[in-house]
């Protein structure tokens, strides 16, 4: 029990990687606040938790949906001590398509609505002082870049960045930033991926899916559950010493 008495939120905790992390904190201990666009959908996410979980409907682009978020939390769970930041989007397509508007809309969830919910965690999590763990979810797209994808991955590499930066202003608070870079995860995101590869490389849908699985060196995509022991490790007391780092979690697709 690694998270006894802990309060965690997740955000895009409804599905996916969010869900199978809010899954393993609740095993551990903690008490999961599901926090997605949908509240149905999180509030089924947290009824099959259990362990005391509540969903709670967020929009991470929208700051007063932040803000209830953290209220929220707090008014029903007393406070907050970890903050999983996994809602995350993906689109991809030609460079000389990119348009404003698709940009903005990928930039304001991965990185704004990353940053102003770590900034809305962070200061409760010092309001209360004692202390917090703060876990970014970048990608191995944020390590490179990669043709057709140049939004997303630069939306990664920035996620990469501001938990350097949060991670060393934060730290003097003992409120822990470090992040995740999982590499191919089996997740509803990736059946988007495939179905927009197939569009893009004029392939059968199912194709690149099989093709990123076959690739890794651990010869299989991951899975959402692959995901929870390092979410567990970051959240727990055990990385107290680990400040603003982001770790691959990719079965060694890559190396840094
Ligand atoms: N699946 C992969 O292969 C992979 C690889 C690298 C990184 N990631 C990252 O991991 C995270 C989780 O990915 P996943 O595969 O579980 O994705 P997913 O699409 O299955 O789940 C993401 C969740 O985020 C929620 N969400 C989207 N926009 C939101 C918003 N504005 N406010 C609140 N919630 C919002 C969605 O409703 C969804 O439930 C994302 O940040 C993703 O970029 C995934």
């Amino acid at each position: 029990m690694k998270l006894q008495g802990k309060v965690a939120v997740v955000t895009g905790g409804a599905r996916g990687i969010g869900r199978a992390i809010g899954e393993r904190y609740a095993a551990e201990g903690a008490r999961v606040v599901v926090a997605d666009l949908i509240g149905a959908d999180c509030d089924a996410t947290a009824a099959a938790i259990g362990h005391g979980a509540i969903g709670v409907a967020v929009d991470v682009t929208k700051q007063a949906s932040i803000e209830a978020l953290i209220a929220k939390t707090v008014k029903v769970a007393g406070g907050i001590d970890i903050l999983v930041n996994n809602a995350g989007v993906f689109d991809m397509g030609p460079l000389l398509e990119i348009t404003h508007e698709g940009y903005q809309k990928i930039f304001a969830v991965n990185v704004e609505g990353l940053l102003f919910t770590m900034q809305a965690a962070a200061r409760q999590m010092i309001a209360q002082g004692r202390g917090g763990k703060i876990i970014n979810f970048a990608s191995q797209a944020g390590r490179r870049g990669e043709a057709f994808v140049a939004v997303y991955c630069a939306s990664k590499a920035t996620v990469i960045s501001l938990t350097q930066s949060a991670g060393l202003e934060l730290a003097k608070h003992k409120i822990n930033v470090n992040g995740i870079a999982p590499g191919v995860v089996d997740t509803p995101m990736w059946d988007h991926v495939d179905s927009l590869f197939a569009k893009y490389e004029n392939l059968p849908l199912g194709e690149k899916k099989k093709q990123v699985g076959l690739a890794v060196p651990y010869g299989r995509m991951g899975t959402p559950e692959d995901m929870t022991g390092m979410a567990l490790f970051l959240a727990s007391a055990d990385s107290d010493y680990i400040v603003a780092q982001t770790y691959n979690v990719d079965g060694g697709n890559w190396m840094s």
